[in-house]
């Protein structure tokens, strides 16, 4: 799909229902670049365990997301985060030219929630720094099986939405605006996430 389409897309769903899910937004040869970099950087141990925001023990951060990450560095050389941060600059272009979101820069990390991880019930944004606008996350599941598990569920004034972790899908959505949670993961769970600011 043509790029401006698919931003064009994303933007009516965010000003319609504050979230937008969309497949595609990155290409499938950058998706299994992606996925594969996870990989190896998994089997090269530099994914550390997630912690949260608030200044807590990592006792009390387990109880609420038990992922691990890795972050991605907005400069990289590799081909496949390169062409990944260059479809972030231009998505943020467009929305900055488009919206006036005053979006200035971005961090996204790896995820991977292995079996029986999860993430409870949650906002992004934290309480003492308020620059994140926008929440993006993208999976990496080929194959994935009806009960893997691993669910998004997004709480919004209408009820509960269940996006499934699909391979090559992205959810988009307020980080400031929308509770959301990751169900127990029952197999490895692969993806990217992380903030327009
Ligand atoms: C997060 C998060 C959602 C997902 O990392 O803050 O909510 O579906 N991730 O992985
Ligand atoms: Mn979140």
């Amino acid at each position: 799909m043509d790029n401006n389409i698919l931003y064009e897309k994303v933007i009516e769903d965010l000003i319609n229902n504050n979230y937008a899910q969309v497949d595609g937004f990155f290409t499938e040869s950058t998706c299994i670049g992606l996925r594969d970099l996870l990989l190896e950087k998994e089997q090269d141990g530099v994914f550390k365990k997630a912690n949260i925001g608030n200044k807590v023990n990592a006792k009390e951060a387990l109880a609420i997301r038990s992922d691990k990450i890795s972050w991605i560095d907005n400069e990289s050389e590799n081909e496949f985060e390169k062409s990944f941060n260059f479809q972030i600059d231009d998505f943020c272009t467009y929305l900055n030219r488009t919206c006036y979101t005053g979006i200035k820069d971005w961090e996204f990390h790896y995820a991977l929630f292995e079996k029986g991880a999860f993430y409870k019930r949650h906002i992004d944004r934290f309480k003492n720094d308020i620059s994140r606008k926008y929440s993006i996350v993208t999976y990496l599941n080929q194959n994935r099986q009806a009960d893997d598990g691993g669910a998004l569920m997004i709480y919004t004034n209408e009820g509960a939405i269940t996006i499934l972790p699909e391979w090559g899908r992205t959810v988009i959505f307020k980080s400031d605006l929308l509770e959301h949670e990751v169900m127990v993961s029952k197999k490895d769970r692969l993806s990217i996430t992380g903030w327009l600011k």
